[in-house]
């Protein structure tokens, strides 16, 4: 039987992990893990991360604690919240690394994961179910979307708006007030210099 202050990390692979060593540096007891496979990566990182059942939608339902989604694919991330979107249940939580820096005026949603050395700056907004990963930068003012990834070490500019479902890849970067649409694929190390309608993929310097 799960205890009150007991959490669920819906996904078992690399994000998994990263995200179950967070909520261990806070303090969090983790009841377990869901992962439509039984000895997925985190099953393997510390005999605590017990494997609870299958991924929402495929064989289980619902989860029935806090809980926070940590696939890293955005595809999948997006089939899961539109299954628990349907269902009522303990709302999902925020894992803040203990070391990631989160300014007052933020604005921050439900089911957030900011990595170790994350910056969310002066008014940004964050909205639900959004991974600011390690090192990455969301400067002042900047609008993430829903389900939206700013990978490791990408840095955003003041004013940036990216949409949901849209991956901001490794190290990339973007100039300020620039405007990224939903389901955007942004390739590692790119420059993004211009605006990017819905469904782009862009990579390269500067971003084509
Ligand atoms: C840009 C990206 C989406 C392209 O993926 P893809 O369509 O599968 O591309 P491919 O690997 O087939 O490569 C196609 C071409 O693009 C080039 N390419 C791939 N990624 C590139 C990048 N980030 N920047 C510049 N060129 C890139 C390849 O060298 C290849 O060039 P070629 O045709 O001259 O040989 C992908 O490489 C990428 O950067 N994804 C982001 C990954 C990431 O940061 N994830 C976050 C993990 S936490």
């Amino acid at each position: 039987m799960a205890g009150p202050s007991e959490i669920l990390i819906i996904g078992g692979g690399g994000h998994g992990r990263v995200v179950a060593d967070a909520a261990e540096l806070l303090g969090l007891d983790i009841e377990g893990f869901l992962d439509d496979h039984r000895e997925a990566q985190l099953a393997t990182q510390s005999p605590r991360f017990t494997w609870q059942g299958a991924l929402p939608g495929s064989r289980a339902g619902a989860p029935d604690r806090p809980w926070i989604l940590a696939l890293g694919d955005l595809k999948a991330r997006r089939a899961v919240l539109t299954v628990l979107s349907a269902s009522a249940g303990p709302l999902p939580i925020n894992i803040i690394h203990p070391r990631a820096i989160v300014s007052p005026s933020a604005c921050l949603g439900l089911g957030i994961f900011a990595g170790p050395g994350a910056i969310i700056h002066a008014c940004a907004s964050v909205e639900h179910h959004a991974i600011i990963n390690s090192g990455a930068i969301v400067e002042h003012d900047c609008a993430i979307g829903e389900n939206a990834h700013i990978a490791p070490g990408a840095v955003l500019g003041g004013n940036v708006t990216i949409g949901p479902d849209t991956l901001v890849g490794l190290g990339a970067r973007v100039l300020p007030n620039i405007r990224i649409g939903g389901g955007c694929i942004i390739g590692a190390g790119a420059v993004i210099v211009r605006n990017v309608p819905d469904g782009s993929t862009v990579k390269g310097v500067p971003g084509r």
